[in-house]
């Protein structure tokens, strides 16, 4: 899944979570240091902590020195990620010293993983809660703080009964225009690689009607856009509805999502090569609302290497999948994941993946080194044979093969005017706005911060290999609520 720019990229960097609409709450209580690693589905279980901790009079602190809890959000999904953590967790003991009272928490994908060694190697940690144990978060925290011992919490059966989303705090989220909505937890898939079904579980999907409910309640606190998050909607409901094989629920829920008035643009990740079907993407293009943009991860170009990672699929039939997309879904961009020096993978095969990027001509690729996790079937079963070197050197070349490529394809779009939903002041440049298209492509132009959360028509003028930079055109006026086409 992609991470934690808390937009809809996929890459595992911290963030330190603000609170409602992007501010610290100036609560009174104890102050919370929060601190989140990994996909979007980590950043919304932080949303959903904090916004358990801000309603229980909890504060925020950005400054680790002066908290009266620490509490990481954590990512098991490659080694460097558990590495950050371990070394926050240094940081987090010598603070301790200082402030005994301080309590340290440690949640999510690692806190599941490896909960015995955080226990052993870390007494300072007072408490665990694996990735569907969370949100007993305040509970505990008030326990610790009355004086109660380290608590450690890893069930590793999410119960519907207990998905953590119901009852959200809608008002906790990055900014007031967009919103994540999970839709379903864990994976029923065993790519031979990947630790999420280890850390996660088997699928568990949330009835429809509650993440309606859910949607609902986002747009009346002023979203307009949401991001629905699986592992891998393609299956969504399918636990709901054990008898029926393929239901296509995503699209069901899609369809119903794009009913809620006030709700203008609809995306979602993960989408796989497997467990899609053609009809599945004529229904995702005969929703206005949905945007043209799929995130299809395809992690190699190799058919022996797709073999060797479980994923049930060829480079030919990844083809076929984003000819349908393309064939339904007008102007649809694709976005993808790639894993670099898996086990076994030779020149020739990273040939195949080059060979790949530029036939498809993706929006933007994301590019791993194979990282082992320990007791996944690959971890057991293959070796790590591709030198730390070679990972590098096409982990580079990938990604430039890919840059080299976008930036071409992005010229294309110089004259056009495309429609931004904007999300605020540019980070790198405070004279400018920035904000997504339709098809997900970041566009900055000239702009300033009373044209957040509004529609704006920019004419594309430059195009680099991951954003664009156009001329302001029109905006949407007080009042005033463009369709989005
Ligand atoms: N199905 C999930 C996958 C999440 S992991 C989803 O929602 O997309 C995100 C990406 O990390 C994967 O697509 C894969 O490219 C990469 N990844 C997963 N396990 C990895 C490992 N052991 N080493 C390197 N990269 C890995
Ligand atoms: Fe991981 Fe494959 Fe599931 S990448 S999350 S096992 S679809």
């Amino acid at each position: 899944m992609p991470a934690a720019d808390p937009t809809h990229t996929v890459h595992p960097t911290p963030v330190t979570h603000t609170g409602a609409h992007g501010s610290l709450p100036g609560g009174e209580g104890r102050k919370v240091f929060f601190v989140s690693f990994g996909c979007q589905m980590n950043v919304l279980d932080a949303e959903l902590v904090l916004g358990d901790l801000d309603r229980n009079g909890y504060g925020r602190t950005d400054k680790m020195k002066d908290a009266d809890v620490v509490l990481i959000n954590t990512c098991s999904i490659r080694e460097h990620a558990e590495d950050k953590v371990w070394s926050l967790l240094g940081r987090a003991r010598q603070v301790k010293e200082t402030r005994p009272k301080m309590k340290i928490g440690v949640m999510g994908c690692m806190a599941q993983r490896v909960k015995d060694e955080i226990v052993h190697r870390a007494p300072h940690v007072d408490l665990v809660l694996g990735t569907s144990s969370f949100r007993s978060a305040v509970q505990d925290l008030d326990d610790l703080f009355d004086g109660g011992g380290r608590i450690v919490r890893t069930s590793n059966r999410p119960d519907p009964v207990f998905l953590p989303d119901a009852d959200r705090n809608v008002t906790v989220r990055p900014d007031a225009y967009r919103a994540f909505v999970t839709i379903m937890r864990g994976c029923n898939h065993s790519c031979t690689y990947c630790i999420v079904p280890h850390t996660r579980g088997k699928e568990v999907s949330r009835p429809l009607p509650e993440i309606l409910d859910e949607v609902k309640r986002l747009v009346d606190d002023g979203a307009r856009e949401v991001t629905f998050l699986g592992q891998n909607i393609n299956t969504y409901g399918q636990d709901l509805h054990p008898k029926r094989k393929h239901t296509g629920e995503i699209c069901t829920l899609l369809e119903h999502a794009a009913e809620v008035e006030g709700l203008d643009r609809i995306r979602f990740l993960t989408s796989n090569p497997f467990d899609m079907t053609e009809d599945m993407m004529r229904r995702f293009g005969a929703v206005e609302k949905v945007m043209p943009w799929l995130h299809i991860p395809a992690q190699s170009g190799s058919d022996e290497v797709l073999r060797r990672m479980q994923r049930t699929y060829t480079v030919a039939q990844y083809h076929e999948v984003v000819g349908w997309a393309r064939t339904h879904i007008p102007g649809v961009e694709i976005t993808s994941d790639f894993i670099v020096g898996f086990s076994g993978e030779t020149d020739e095969d990273f040939e195949g993946t080059k060979r790949l990027v530029e036939d498809i001509g993706f929006l933007q690729t994301y590019v791993f080194k194979y990282s082992v996790r320990p007791k996944t079937l690959s971890a057991r079963r293959l070796p790590d044979d591709v030198p730390e070197d070679v990972k590098k050197r096409r982990n580079v070349e990938l990604l430039g093969v890919q840059d080299a490529l976008a930036t071409k394809r992005n010229q294309g779009l110089i004259g056009e005017t495309v429609r931004i939903l904007v999300e605020g002041i540019s980070k790198s440049d405070d004279t400018r706005i920035s904000g997504r298209d339709r098809c997900n492509r970041i566009v900055h132009a000239p702009g300033d911060a009373s044209m957040s959360g509004r529609m704006a028509d920019v004419q594309i003028a430059e195009a680099g290999a991951h954003s664009f930079i156009g001329d302001l055109v029109r905006v949407e006026g007080d009042g005033e609520r463009w369709p989005d086409a």
